[in-house]
């Protein structure tokens, strides 16, 4: 039988733009090459999820424009259940205009269709909900409708990842009803208000458990990742050392092994591992939906690779 992932969150076109560097301002510079790229953190994770072998619907919106009839093709293309995402008249569909420059990226994210996405919307997909092993949000939707979505999602028994990205301001209220949260170092810094970027990481993350999430993942970039163990020790599992081609997405893929992996019954470790493992193929290819790896490239990646700090 397959897992079933429900993803609630957003779609975004990623207009990728090269250039030798950052423009200064009010400057005009020509840059190297432009990609449109399928992209947003709840579709990322949607197309992760369906590729690493989930049954996978999204629930979503997008504006009535060409973004977004391609980005829903994009969905399609990987076997996600579309009927969860609305298209919507008067509202453009959402855009990352990402800048890559020396190294490094900067990025404007432009909503539109995502603010759209309103607790109704879950009602009305109640079914999915209903069939799913495991909901999997993040935060370029309205606060509101991750609260609702989550709370609905428990009262019907599922498990709850909450990928806390971007960093919001949340309502205390929402912890208690997350069995996984899954901040990188910065947002757990502002969702604890304590230094997890440096000496607090263990504290800053007990600290969300004591707000109510039951679980606490930190990602940690090219570091790996840290959970809490049973006796609240936050554990770090290296990350693999591969070639980077490009994060943009590689939080994503992670969220998604994640969940696949705890969906189908793995212990906490043991869905850790996957998710370093996804995270690592990821990174090795261009773009968010595009680099996401498959079950087989999962599979055996493991044995011909070397853990950093092994
Ligand atoms: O997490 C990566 C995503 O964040 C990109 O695809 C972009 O759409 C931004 O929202
Ligand atoms: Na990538």
């Amino acid at each position: 039988d397959k897992t079933r992932v429900v993803v609630i969150g957003s779609l975004n076109m990623d207009i990728v733009v090269e250039t030798e560097r950052y423009p200064q301002v009010g400057e005009t510079l020509s840059g190297e090459r432009v990609r449109f790229l399928p992209g947003g953190k709840g579709a990322n994770q949607a197309v992760a999820a369906a590729r690493l072998g989930a049954e996978t619907a999204m629930i979503g919106a997008v504006g009535s424009d060409a973004f977004g009839e391609e980005l829903i093709h994009s969905l399609q293309q990987d076997g996600v259940d579309v009927d969860g995402v609305k298209r919507l008249d008067g509202v453009t569909t959402g855009v990352a205009s990402i800048y890559v420059a020396e190294g490094d990226n900067s990025i404007v994210v432009v909503p539109g269709a995502n603010n759209q996405v309103e607790p109704a919307d879950i009602d009305r997909h109640e079914a999915k909900l209903k069939q799913a092993d495991i909901v999997l949000l993040q935060l370029e939707i309205p606060v509101e409708t991750v609260f609702y979505a989550a709370q609905k999602a428990k009262a019907l028994g599922k498990i709850v990842v909450l990928n806390p990205a971007p960093a919001k301001p949340l309502p205390d209220e929402l912890f208690a009803y997350v069995d996984y949260i899954t901040p990188n170092r910065t947002e757990l810094s502002r969702y604890s208000g304590l230094d997890a970027e440096g000496e607090a990481l263990e504290p800053a993350m007990l600290r969300m458990k004591a707000k109510g999430a039951a679980q606490v993942i930190t990602t940690l970039g090219e570091a790996g990742s840290a959970y809490l163990d049973d006796e609240g020790k936050a554990c770090i599992i290296p990350g693999y050392k591969v070639p980077v081609v490009d994060t943009t997405g590689a939080g994503d893929c992670y969220n998604a092994g994640l969940a696949v992996s705890i969906a189908s019954g793995r212990s906490l470790r043991e869905a850790v591992d996957y998710a370093a493992i996804v995270s690592a193929l990821a990174v090795t290819k261009f773009g968010a939906q595009t680099g996401m790896p498959t079950e087989e490239e999962a599979r055996g990646f493991a044995a011909e690779h070397q853990q950093i700090g092994e």
